[in-house]
């Protein structure tokens, strides 16, 4: 592997990329599932205050580490913290992390793509509830259609990574994404007038104080986590492709408004939908693979609207999965200097392997569980709110206590050029607010 790496191509490029990382079926399908599971508003207001005083500091971490060692996140950590193994460890996790969010992701992106098959032959035209969502439930316990279309994601993720980062990622993103939310938009207003649609509404937005646990703490944490690609070393390996004039606060800020603004979208979309079809808001997967084809089904131009938005839920997976693949694959490449092409390979047969594995397990009385939770409810909850959170607060740790200052600040401010008057407040979030914050909900869950 030669030292001298890629850059991304522009400012918004990496915009793009990092965007492209962040948005996809956290946004779509994980945040519904976890405001509908955790009260709604109280859920959100939780969300929108984490993702400002966690996330976002969070982000820039991770973005100064790689830019300031240009390595994957074990080789940064170890550059940056010479002489002290146990850094390492942190970028170790990440890559771990990142491989098993992999394998729960392709389970999803399999139901996605099935979904973008259905809505190509307009399969869900007529249908009613109880039949989308039995053939959603078919869907689960059959063996072969979900490993052909987790096989098709991963091969094109793969695809793509082989590639390259720049020819690779940003061709794809910059065009797709306003595409997406201009979709919402569109999705959002039809919601809002269906009959029942203030419920759900008011479920979504209006926060009952009262139901702040300490599980919506930490369900919040870790989907602010994974919707912002963070804590696994993702944003860490995207940092280390920044140019070194880029400004990393502003790009930091405009991945967070983004993403934040797509899953508020997915929110107002999918919770009047839902209450207005007589779904749950704790439904679960019921909430986008019944909802929004029952949704489309009731538009003017709904097979056109469904198709494509299918086709770009797959292609915002895809933009996920291939950063969230770009982990192992460097870290292979770069600690043991494996091929690119060899080191996708591996990466992409074992994420394979495991997800195969994840989705049989959604069969009806699978054997294979742990700890009372199927493979796929464990790699989720074991990646989000265990590894994400963990790593997230060592890496807010590192650079707020282990990164030189002046390291720091050359890096934030690109040598004394930007942000020169906010450095300090930015550096004592992350020095003093972000690391207490998440310990605090970090504790309040294992004492729970
Ligand atoms: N942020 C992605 C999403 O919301 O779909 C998922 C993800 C990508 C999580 C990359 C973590 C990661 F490192």
């Amino acid at each position: 592997m030669s030292s001298i790496k890629e850059s991304f191509g522009s400012k918004f490029g990496i915009i793009a990329a990092a965007a492209g990382s962040a948005i996809g079926l956290g946004n779509i399908y994980r945040f519904p599932c976890e405001a509908g599971a955790n009260g709604g508003g109280a859920f959100f207001i939780v969300y929108l205050t984490i993702v400002l005083l966690m996330g976002l500091p969070l982000m820039l971490s991770e973005f100064i580490i790689g830019r300031r060692s240009g390595k994957n996140p074990v080789g940064a950590f170890q550059a940056l913290a010479p002489g002290s193994k146990g850094w390492g460890i942190i970028g170790y996790l990440g890559v771990i992390g990142s491989f098993l969010i992999m394998a729960f992701y392709c389970t999803v992106a399999g139901w996605t793509i099935d979904a973008l098959g259905k809505s190509i032959i307009n399969y869900y035209h007529g249908l009613d509830k109880n039949a989308i969502l039995g053939d959603f439930n078919n869907l689960m316990n059959e063996s072969w259609q979900p490993i052909l279309s987790e096989g098709i994601f991963v091969f094109l993720t793969a695809f793509i990574i082989i590639k390259g980062v720049t020819k690779g990622i940003e061709k794809y993103s910059k065009i797709l994404m306003p595409i997406l939310l201009g979709i919402l938009i569109i999705l959002g207003i039809k919601s809002l007038t269906l009959e029942g649609a203030s419920e759900g509404i008011s479920f979504f937005l209006k926060p009952d104080f009262s139901k702040i646990t300490g599980k919506v703490l930490i369900s919040a944490l870790g989907q602010a986590f994974f919707s912002l690609s963070l804590g696994m070393g993702c944003l860490i390996t995207y940092g280390s492709y920044i140019a070194k004039n880029d400004n990393l606060t502003s790009t930091a800020f405009a991945v967070c408004i983004s993403d934040t603004l797509i899953a508020v979208l997915a929110g107002i979309v999918i919770f009047p939908a839902a209450f207005s079809f007589g779904i749950r808001p704790e439904a679960g997967n019921e909430l986008a693979f019944v909802t929004l084809p029952m949704l489309f089904d009731q538009m003017t131009g709904g097979y056109f609207f469904c198709l494509i938005f299918f086709l770009l839920l797959t292609i915002a997976a895809l933009t996920s999965s291939i950063s969230l693949m770009e982990v192992p694959v460097l870290f292979l490449t770069e600690q043991m200097h494996l091929s690119r092409k060899k080191a996708t390979i591996y990466s992409a047969i074992g994420v394979f392997v495991l997800c195969v594995l994840s989705s049989e397990s959604l069969h009806d009385g699978t054997p294979l569980k742990l700890f009372g939770l199927n493979i796929f409810s464990l790699l989720d909850t074991l990646t989000s709110k265990f590894l994400l959170t963990i790593c997230g607060l060592t890496t807010v740790i590192f650079v707020g206590w282990k990164l030189k200052k002046e390291h720091f600040y050359d890096e934030y401010t690109n040598s004394g050029t930007v942000n020169m008057g906010l450095r300090k407040i930015i550096y004592f979030i992350i020095k003093f607010l972000a690391p207490v914050a998440i310990t605090v909900i970090l504790i309040t869950q294992f004492i729970k």
